[in-house]
């Protein structure tokens, strides 16, 4: 029987070492107050040397797959959202199908930067409501502390290393209305050249984010309540109906300046950014997993995720809780 995507489990992992905005102040010409007062940002987590992608992707998936109550095993197939894998192949998601020592099923990544999450969930929900898989193991997991340019105040003190994961599985529930309820996709090439990253296997190099941070600005305070909204109206919703929105996580402006076009209170958003930074395709899980963690998001909940990022793409994505 095939039926909606419920999330049935939810797990993060950060890196241990935690990174203060006032260690940048050592060798740039930034301020803790700079990049708590337009960002948000407090600190962040870094991997350690040797620690990929995949490590982080393998601990958040344990976490997740604990909390639903089930073995690897059981799940018919892993999505990793990342713009960081291992190596260029295979996938990280692989990695992760070996880590957790599964044997079946099957696994791919799905990189849309910063909206990966939600382009990875909306992957997910088409496979399970179309009867390809029961279980799908959905992770965010990135380390971008690899491509910053540490010379560059602009971007590097704003991103984080991270992951999150969400175990989904397909139920009848027409009674309770949990799962995915809708989903909105966009991308527009047009404005490649406002945040991506200067290098790739193409190149021969490993490149560094580039962003024109005031224009992904412009366009995500414009782009993020519009999708949300129109994701809410494909469910039959509106604002009114969410209890959390749970946005990426890349700056405090952004997610408090998309509630108030929501005409929503910051009592109904799940924050993390002062904590993690901006973990691209992590953000999200990562927030679901600390707002569950901290008492916020409960079963029943109408929450609406929304990101943007690179490319540029942006979505959103309702989900019965
Ligand atoms: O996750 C993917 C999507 N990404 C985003 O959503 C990021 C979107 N953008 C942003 O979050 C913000 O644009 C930033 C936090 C990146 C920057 O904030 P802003 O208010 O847009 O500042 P700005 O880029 O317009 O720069 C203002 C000033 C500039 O100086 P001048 O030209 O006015 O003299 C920058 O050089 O701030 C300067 N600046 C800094 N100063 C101290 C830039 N970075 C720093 C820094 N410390 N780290």
């Amino acid at each position: 029987m095939t039926g909606r995507a419920v999330v049935t489990g939810v797990g993060h992992y950060l890196p241990e070492r935690v990174v203060p905005n006032a260690e940048f102040e050592a060798t740039l010409e930034t301020s803790d107050d700079w990049i708590r007062s337009r960002s948000g940002i407090e600190r962040r987590h870094f991997a350690a040397d040797g620690e990929t992608t995949s490590d982080l992707a393998i601990n958040a998936a344990r976490a997740a797959l604990a909390d639903a109550g089930i073995d690897a095993n059981e799940v018919d197939a892993i999505i990793v959202a990342t713009s960081t894998a291992d190596l260029t192949f295979p996938s990280a998601a692989t990695m992760v199908q070996s880590g957790l020592g599964m044997t079946s099923g099957f696994a791919f990544d799905v990189q849309a930067v910063c909206a990966g999450f939600v382009y990875a969930l909306s992957n997910a929900n088409a496979l399970i409501v179309s009867g390809q898989a029961n279980r799908v193991l959905v992770i965010g997991a990135e380390t971008f502390s690899r491509i910053m340019d540490w010379s560059d105040r602009s971007t590097c003190v704003l991103f984080g290393d991270g992951a999150g994961a969400l175990v989904l599985e397909s139920q009848d529930t027409a009674e309770q209305d949990r799962g995915i309820l809708s989903v909105d996709l966009n991308s527009d090439g047009r404005y490649k050249d406002l945040l991506y990253v200067d290098g790739g296997v193409s190149t021969q190099t490993t490149g560094h984010l580039r962003m024109q941070g005031n224009q992904v600005f412009r366009h995500a305070v414009e782009k993020l309540a519009k999708t949300a909204n129109t994701a809410l109206k494909k469910a039959g919703l509106s604002a009114q109906d969410v209890d959390w929105i749970v946005p990426h996580q890349a700056n405090i402006r952004i997610i408090q300046g998309t509630a108030k076009k929501m005409g929503l209170s910051m009592d109904n958003v799940v924050v993390t950014v002062q904590d993690h930074g901006n973990t691209s395709a992590a953000s999200i899980p990562l927030a679901l997993s600390v707002g569950k963690a901290r008492g916020q998001i409960k079963q029943g909940d109408l929450i609406v995720t929304e990101a943007i990022g690179g490319g540029l793409a942006w979505g959103a994505v309702v989900i019965r809780w």
